[in-house]
Parts: C-alpha cells; sequence; structure tokens
C-alpha cells in the first residue's frame, strides 16, 4: 500500500509498504482521510520523545472497515468510522497509565491506505461530516474536550479565552464552547483568523504578537473564567494576569517552549489553578463524540492535500498558515 514515511529528521518519503494485517481484538480500516496534528511536525523535526525511524505518522483517520481480527465481530465490516488515536490510557480518569500510546509512534500512522487498529478505538463516522472532516475531528477534538470540559469545567454562562485560535485544537475549543453557552474570546497572529474566529461564534479577539494585548484585552474584555493554552512560553505570564480570581488555565502544548519566571504569588494570591491536560480518556472521547452528533459543531477543514503532496501539508503547518485542520486526501 502507499503511505508517508518519516526516515529521519526532516525526511520525508511516500513509500509503498506491506499491507497491514488485523491481529487479535483488531480491525482493518480502508483510510479516506487523515489529518495532522502538530505531534507529527515534531516527530518529522526530531523533537518528541521515543523518536523511531522510519515510521509512518498522522494520529487522526476515518475510513472504512475491511477486516476483522479473532475476537472482533464481523458486523464492523463495512462501517464508517473515525478512530481514536488515544490508545490504551487504562482506567483511571485522572491520568492515562503506563501502557498509554497514541496512534503514529510508536504505532504506524493514518497517513496510509489502510491501517490496523484495536476495535475497541473505532466510533461511528458522524453522519452529517464529510470524510476530510470526520478525519480532522479524532486528536484535536478529544484534547479540547478535556482540557475545557473535564479539567477546566467550563459552566454555560462563563468567560473564556482561547490563544492561537488558528490551531487545530484551540479552534475546537473554540467551537465547543460556543455550542455549550459560553463567551469566548481568542487570540491569534493573524488579523484574518480573529475575524474567522468571529464567524464561528468569538465574541472578539487580541493579536498575541502585539505588544500589550493583555492590557488591551483585560480593559475591553475583562477578566477570564477559564483560560486554554498550548503556547506556554514568555507569554504565560500575561495569562495568570488574565484570569479572573478563581479562574482556571488549562493547557496542553508548549510551542513556545517552556515558560521562565511564573508569576507563583500571583497565582496562589488569586486562587488560580493551574490544569495540564493531555489527550482524553475513553469516557472523554465518548462524550466528544456524543457532543458532535447532537450540536451543530463541524470540524473546519483549512486545506486538503493529497498523500502525494504531504509535505506541502507538513509545509504549511510549520509555517503556521492553518486556520483548523490540514487534512491528507487518501482514497474516494
Ligand atoms: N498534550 C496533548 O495531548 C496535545 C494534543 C494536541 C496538541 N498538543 C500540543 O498543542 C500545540 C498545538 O497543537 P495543534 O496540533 O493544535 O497545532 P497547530 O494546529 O499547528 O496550531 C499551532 C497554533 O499555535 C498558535 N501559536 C503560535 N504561537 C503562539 C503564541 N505565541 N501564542 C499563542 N498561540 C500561538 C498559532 O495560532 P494562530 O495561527 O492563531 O496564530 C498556531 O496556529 C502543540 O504544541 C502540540 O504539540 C498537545
Amino acid at each position: 500500500m502507499n503511505a508517508l514515511q518519516i526516515t529521519g529528521i526532516n525526511e520525508l518519503k511516500l513509500a509503498t509498504v506491506p499491507d497491514p494485517v488485523a491481529g487479535p481484538g483488531e480491525v482493518l480500516v480502508d483510510l479516506r482521510a487523515a489529518a495532522l496534528n502538530h505531534r507529527d511536525v515534531w516527530i518529522k523535526l526530531g523533537q518528541y520523545a521515543g523518536l523511531k525511524y522510519p515510521c509512518i505518522p498522522g494520529s487522526d483517520g476515518a475510513g472504512i472497515v475491511t477486516a476483522v481480527g479473532t475476537g472482533v465481530d464481523a458486523a464492523w465490516i463495512g462501517r464508517a468510522v473515525i478512530i481514536n488515536p488515544a490508545v490504551g490510557w487504562g482506567d483511571d480518569e485522572r491520568a492515562q497509565g503506563a501502557a498509554f500510546s497514541i496512534l503514529g509512534l510508536p504505532r504506524d500512522g493514518t497517513l496510509a491506505a489502510r491501517i490496523a487498529v484495536p476495535a475497541a478505538q473505532l466510533a461511528s463516522k458522524p453522519d452529517h461530516l464529510s470524510w476530510e472532516e470526520a478525519a480532522a475531528l479524532p486528536l484535536s477534538g478529544l484534547t479540547a474536550w478535556r482540557a475545557v470540559f473535564t479539567r477546566a469545567a467550563l459552566r454555560p454562562g462563563e468567560r473564556m479565552l482561547v490563544t492561537g485560535v488558528g490551531g487545530g485544537a484551540a479552534l475546537f475549543a473554540l467551537q465547543f464552547a460556543v455550542a455549550d453557552g459560553a463567551k469566548v474570546w481568542v487570540t491569534s497572529g493573524s488579523e484574518e483568523k480573529i475575524v474567522r474566529a468571529k464567524t464561528l461564534g468569538a465574541q472578539g479577539g487580541f493579536l498575541y504578537n502585539r505588544a500589550g494585548w493583555a492590557v488591551e484585552a483585560a480593559k475591553t474584555a475583562g477578566l477570564f473564567d477559564v483560560i486554554i493554552d498550548s503556547a506556554g512560553g514568555e507569554g504565560f505570564n500575561e495569562l495568570i494576569d488574565l484570569a479572573a480570581p478563581g479562574g482556571r488555565i488549562a493547557f496542553f502544548g508548549a510551542t513556545r517552549g517552556n515558560s521562565p519566571g511564573i508569576a507563583l504569588r500571583k497565582i496562589f494570591w488569586r486562587q488560580i489553578s493551574l490544569l495540564g491536560s493531555t489527550m482524553g480518556s475513553p469516557a472523554d472521547w465518548a462524550a466528544m463524540t456524543a457532543f458532535v452528533a447532537s450540536h451543530p459543531v463541524k470540524p473546519v477543514v483549512s486545506s486538503v492535500f493529497p498523500l502525494s503532496r504531504a509535505a506541502g501539508a507538513f509545509a504549511l503547518m510549520e509555517a503556521g498558515g492553518q486556520f483548523g485542520k490540514i487534512v491528507v486526501h487518501l482514497a474516494d
């Protein structure tokens, strides 16, 4: 089958590799579309724990089940599915266990014509989503869901700020929170992305590259009950300033690196909770997919690339050019 491999640091190769086989408890999925996450870029750049080359990247996929391994109900065959990329979470809702892994390293990922995955990872493809929209949902949707609802426990009517709204997970945080009745503001490096976020229900937005943006945000929008971040870096202290007394800051990434000189005194004096979050449990996955099936939430597909031009998809993400998800089309 055709697949995209990462063969070394910054080395992408279109390859013909043996078809995977569904092992015990697994299914074989013929993939229609896959989507990129920043994780795939970190792996390509050699900046991810447990690197193994060559590997087939990709954590997000949607397709049709074509075969089942022993112990799996044959009724799965022919069903349109999306794949939960959080494998082996374990039985503790508070955190994943030692056997946890993410599809697309160490296990082969979704940038391929076919994939074998445990049947327990499957959910039905939401009917109202195209293949591209369905492939865009899993990793970012799951991550955003857990950060916003499980960790930060956002309630309808609360005020929330999402940073870097052009990012895949950030945009889902905006869409889910708006659909749940929260009032949401955003930041971005691009005025155009802020305008687009407003069409999805954002109250307003601020350019994080503009000096003094956080002071302006506090003056014009006020403080926030919940802040969702994945940038980290030096700007994290501005988020602490923007949290309301008793506010919660949930974060799941550090695109801009660690945050030096965190203002500890402000955090304890103002009763602020800092909440780390990663991916999501099977319960988070079930809640997220049920929410998408019953609310008018459609993943935003920024661009679609054929597998033969997947390098262009990586380049777009590295340049931060996307608004929403970058999708790779695999078959009709
Ligand atoms: N722990 C987990 O489970 C988990 C899951 C998913 C993602 N992540 C991490 O979260 C981060 C985002 O992932 P993703 O896949 O959503 O990436 P992505 O689609 O590539 O989004 C990255 C976004 O970061 C924003 N950004 C860049 N510099 C920023 C700054 N100084 N302040 C605020 N935002 C800034 C940009 O927003 P604009 O385009 O609006 O400027 C950009 O679009 C990555 O570090 C990723 O590794 C972690």
